[in-house]
């Protein structure tokens, strides 16, 4: 995880430094640093906790002085977060200053053979290990480019990072291994960075940097090398088309809050040009190639995995087609059983989850076909893919994912169409049924928005105090239900279990007593009598009820939360929301930091 960035310009780089890094501080947030050259010396501010605490520390004198710079954003992997672990780290000599994002795994071999040379070390980091790596091959070579290639060639492990050195100012070195990182040209100011809205402000011209690739770049010239070799690649710029304002607060108080509200505008966005009206047909020309799979496996974490959940009842029941849903994290490390017909569907926001990551590279190595379910354009997952469907939330920056998911399940909807269609198996009137509730839908959504915020901020102020809840739901309504759980111990350290409805009985229910009360997603639909059956289990046990419902429900509990009401699997699109803003407000009024949770970062870069 962890956010670097470097600029080389024309403006003062430490504000613009500070700006890039305010946008990365989803990817972690335990301490900060930057580093620039200023007449002739190598200039560190580092700082423990967030970035004003960095801020802070950055004088008005000379820190304007510099053009060019390196910054980072930490999420500790090696060491504890405090200041000396804070990145940038310097060599030995304090000529090279480097940032990184990744894991060194042999850092420790590295470090007893460096330590050999007389290399002493201030940090726990393997950051430094590999500053000092560098700095010992510059020794021998004489030339930074030809150092990191050396360097590079000994190290294990994924990085990107970026390295500036006293003897060239302006300068700035940068490569990648297994960790995002983006070039970006402007008129006279360069930049690279973990993601594009560091320096979106400044340039929306991007070039994506690829494994094993390294960037030489000042204020007006950059070439990529290939970092083994030391030949130079040749690659073309991408222009992005994110605006600014998809990656600022917008005027609402939190990211989270300002994405909850934009699921109308993502559900429209991701239905564009996919619908034939006239015909019912669904377009999706990324997979016009790959035949509707026999078997179809589902690889994801976190949030992208009970999107995986919710996608096994959707396919199964429109396009029959039989789902495995894992978590990435198992499936990499499991033997893997070629079968015919097969398609491996991998989910992710950000694109850049390891153990996602490593899911592909398993599957691919038996050649079977992976389809990347994605948000991120240009990221990892979606390079790595055989074939891949953008989900079109724009910049998701909140580390609890919540229009993401939105988007995913609209895809997923759209695909389970689609294969359902080319299967023969999708009747006409379904079709017309599912498309007119998909149009009508955006707009219910922005209009219920406002007052189901009200009564998550009602509901969840009168069971703030509890420690524990249950999230219960049936059907599609399951993974919702473990999403909800998810939300709500992410952003308000309330411990929270999602169940299947009718499994409670089988163990969990013996936590129920007036202080573990339980929120159950029941709509009125045919599962509605099989789960009053088990909420009437719970209040014979004392267990206080939040029913997240429909109008017509006739459920008798103790608050009862109606949401509106439309066509079958469509349900869920007002569901999701109401149980991200019983988490927000249930945070917001327990004072969390909803935004940068404890303890998490946005992508998961590492195991
Ligand atoms: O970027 P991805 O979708 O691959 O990320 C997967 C999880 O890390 C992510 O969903 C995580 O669980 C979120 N913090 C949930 O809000």
């Amino acid at each position: 995880m962890c956010g670097i960035i470097a600029y080389s310009g024309h403006r003062p780089a430490v504000p613009v430094l500070v700006q890039g890094l305010k946008s990365l501080e989803y990817r972690g947030y335990d301490s900060a640093g930057l580093a620039f050259v200023h007449m002739e010396k190598l200039h560190l501010f580092r700082a423990s906790g967030k970035l004003e605490a960095l801020e802070a520390k950055l004088d008005s004198g000379h820190v304007l002085h510099a053009t060019s710079g390196i910054g980072h954003t930490r999420w500790a992997t090696h060491g504890l977060p405090n200041e000396v672990n804070a990145h940038p780290h310097l060599d030995v000599h304090a000529h090279l200053a480097l940032v990184h994002n990744g894991i060194i795994e042999n850092f420790q071999d590295l470090k007893n053979m460096l330590s050999g040379c007389g290399c002493s070390f201030r940090s726990e980091t393997d950051t430094e290990v590999l500053v000092c790596l560098i700095s010992h091959g510059l020794n021998q070579t004489g030339s930074i480019r030809e150092a990191i290639s050396w360097a590079l060639n000994l190290i294990e492990g994924s990085y990107a990072f970026a390295l500036i050195s006293k003897d060239h100012p302006g300068t700035i070195w940068a490569a990648r291994q297994a960790s995002p990182l983006i070039f970006g040209q402007g008129t006279g100011e360069n930049f690279v960075a973990s993601d594009i809205p560091a320096f979106l402000p400044f340039t929306k011209d991007v070039v994506f940097l690829e494994d094993n690739e390294l960037v030489e770049m000042n204020s007006s010239q950059w070439t990529v090398f290939n970092a083994s070799t030391l030949a130079p690649v040749s690659k073309s710029i991408q222009t992005v088309a994110w605006d600014v304002q998809a990656a600022r607060k917008g005027g609402y108080k939190h990211f989270m809050l300002k994405e909850i509200f934009e699921q109308p505008k993502v559900i429209r966005d991701c239905l564009s040009g996919r619908i034939d009206r006239k015909t019912g047909n669904i377009h999706l020309p990324e997979i016009e190639n790959l035949p509707a799979p026999g078997r179809l496996h589902i690889i994801a974490c976190g949030t992208s995995y009970h999107a995986g959940l919710w996608a096994k009842y959707l396919m199964e029941d429109m396009a029959r087609i039989p789902v495995d849903v894992e978590i990435a994290s198992e499936f990499r490390y499991k033997p893997l059983v070629p079968e015919q017909d097969k398609v491996y569907l991998t989910i992710s926001q950000s694109g850049e989850t390891a153990d996602t990551l490593a899911a592909i590279a398993l599957v691919k190595k038996h050649g079977m076909p992976v389809l990347g379910l994605c948000n991120v354009v240009g990221s990892s997952i979606a390079r790595e893919s055989d074939h891949v469907i953008f989900t079109q939330a724009g910049p998701e920056i909140s580390v609890a994912s919540t229009k993401a998911m939105c988007s995913q399940l609209v895809l997923i909807f759209l695909l389970s169409l689609y294969w359902a269609a080319r299967k023969g198996l999708l009747d006409r009137q379904t079709a017309e049924k599912a498309i007119a509730a998909f149009e009508t839908l955006p707009g219910i959504l922005e209009r219920s928005l406002p007052l189901m915020r009200e009564t998550a901020a009602s509901i969840g102020r009168k069971y703030s105090s509890s420690r524990s809840f249950f999230f219960l739901g049936r059907g599609i309504y399951f993974p919702l239900a473990l999403e909800g759980a998810l939300k709500l111990k992410e952003i308000s350290y309330i411990h929270a279990e999602g169940y299947a409805a009718g499994e409670l009985k089988h163990g969990p229910i013996a936590l129920i007593d007036p202080d573990f009360p339980t929120l159950a997603i029941a709509p009125p639909d045919h599962l509605l009598g099989k789960v009053k059956s088990n909420l009437k289990e719970i209040q014979a046990r004392k267990g206080r009820i939040i029913a997240l419902t429909q109008e017509g429900s006739g459920l008798e509990v103790d608050d009862t939360w109606n949401v509106p009401r439309t066509w079958g699997y469509l349900n869920s699109f007002f569901m999701l929301p109401a149980l991200q803003l019983f988490a927000y407000e249930t945070a917001v009024y327990l004072g969390k930091d909803v935004d940068q949770p404890r303890n998490l970062a946005k992508s998961v870069t590492v195991e």
